[in-house]
């Protein structure tokens, strides 16, 4: 029996270490969370870009699917967010993530609740602030990360300060794919990892197929970082639209709701992540983590959470302990 470091985040006790992290315009919805924490990670709806009826359902449904940890990830950026934490806190979601900006009001609603909030950080400054703040735990994430960036350095460059700088348990996020990255992410100190790029080629993530297909086909050069209106760059995989946009020429918002909180207009990042999530891949933006040429296959979440805990026993050790 492969024995891992215990701990909690509030009072979650996960079997297994390893989070799925949230992918916004339902890349993420209560299929995918759901048989994650059926498996015994903490699996995430991405609430970005639903409404607050349809987040209301989701965390219904994932709830109803299994009785594991379902957590919802918040971009502090997109003018609901408020809102949609307190439709999370009121369905009584396990925990909330939060990430792309900062809030510290967020807080207090966790605490109110009982909910632990988790923040998504980059640095050992913003993780000191959400610990400060009362987070329960940080997300690290890397450059080697899907979506939204908020650093150009790499994972494993910035963990040991921010290991070092803070108590609360920490989780290891971007370009991790398989038990490898999971054990060395636990070797420098970390309680955990977060990984989404791994998820998305899973039987139960609600993406189109020619989304999976761009993902099984994508080489390393394949992958690359665009602006988006949110202010952050963002890692994308190269595509038609893609490259209008890298050459100044990207189609202009046809409608706008004042969906974020700052947008730069450029381009309607809502309209383009949800073209691509639909099948229509070269017209969109497909977020994608910078290791994707890593994964070859489409497996069940069961099958990639076997996988993963085969591979990290052989990678910790004859012992089962971190070294
Ligand atoms: C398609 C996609 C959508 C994402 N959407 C969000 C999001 O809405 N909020 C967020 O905090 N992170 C988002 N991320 C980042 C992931 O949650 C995760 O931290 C990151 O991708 C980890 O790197 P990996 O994909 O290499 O495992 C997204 C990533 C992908 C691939």
């Amino acid at each position: 029996m492969l024995q891992l470091p215990k701990f909690r985040v509030g009072d979650l006790a996960p079997t297994f270490p390893i989070i799925q992290g949230g992918m916004a315009l339902r890349v993420s919805t209560s299929s995918l969370a759901a048989a994650v924490a059926e498996a015994g990670g903490i699996g995430v709806i991405g609430a970005t870009g639903m409404g607050l009826e349809e987040l209301r359902a989701e965390i219904r449904e994932a709830k109803r699917l299994s009785k594991g940890i379902v957590g919802v990830n918040i971009m502090f950026a997109v003018r609901e967010f408020a809102d949609m934490v307190k439709t999370a806190l009121e369905e009584k979601v396990d925990l909330i993530f939060t990430g792309a900006g900062f809030s510290r009001d967020i807080f207090k609603l966790g605490r109110e609740a009982g909910v632990p909030i988790v923040s998504i950080v980059s640095s050992a400054r913003l993780a000191l602030v959400a610990e400060k703040y009362g987070a329960s735990a940080v997300v690290v994430e890397g450059t080697e990360a899907g979506g939204h960036l908020g650093t150009d350095k790499p994972l494993f460059e910035i963990l040991p300060a921010i290991r070092e700088a803070i108590k609360i348990p920490l989780f290891a996020a971007g370009g991790i794919v398989n038990g490898e990255g999971i054990s060395r992410a636990l070797k420098m100190g970390a309680e955990g990892v977060q990984m989404a790029t791994r998820f998305v080629l899973s039987k139960e993530c609600n993406v189109s197929d020619m989304f999976k297909k761009m993902y099984l086909k994508a080489k390393p050069e394949d992958v690359t970082v665009i602006p988006s209106p949110v202010g952050m760059p963002g890692r994308a995989l190269k595509n038609t639209f893609v490259a209008r946009l890298l050459s100044g020429d990207a189609p202009p918002p046809e409608s706008c709701d004042g969906c974020l909180k700052q947008c730069s207009g450029q381009y309607c990042i809502m309209n383009a992540l949800e073209n691509s999530r639909t099948g229509r891949v070269e017209e969109g933006v497909v977020f994608v983590g910078q290791n994707v040429h890593q994964i070859h296959d489409i497996l069940s979440v069961k099958d990639i959470f076997n996988n993963l805990l085969y591979e990290l026993k052989f990678y910790m050790g004859n012992n089962n302990k971190v070294v």
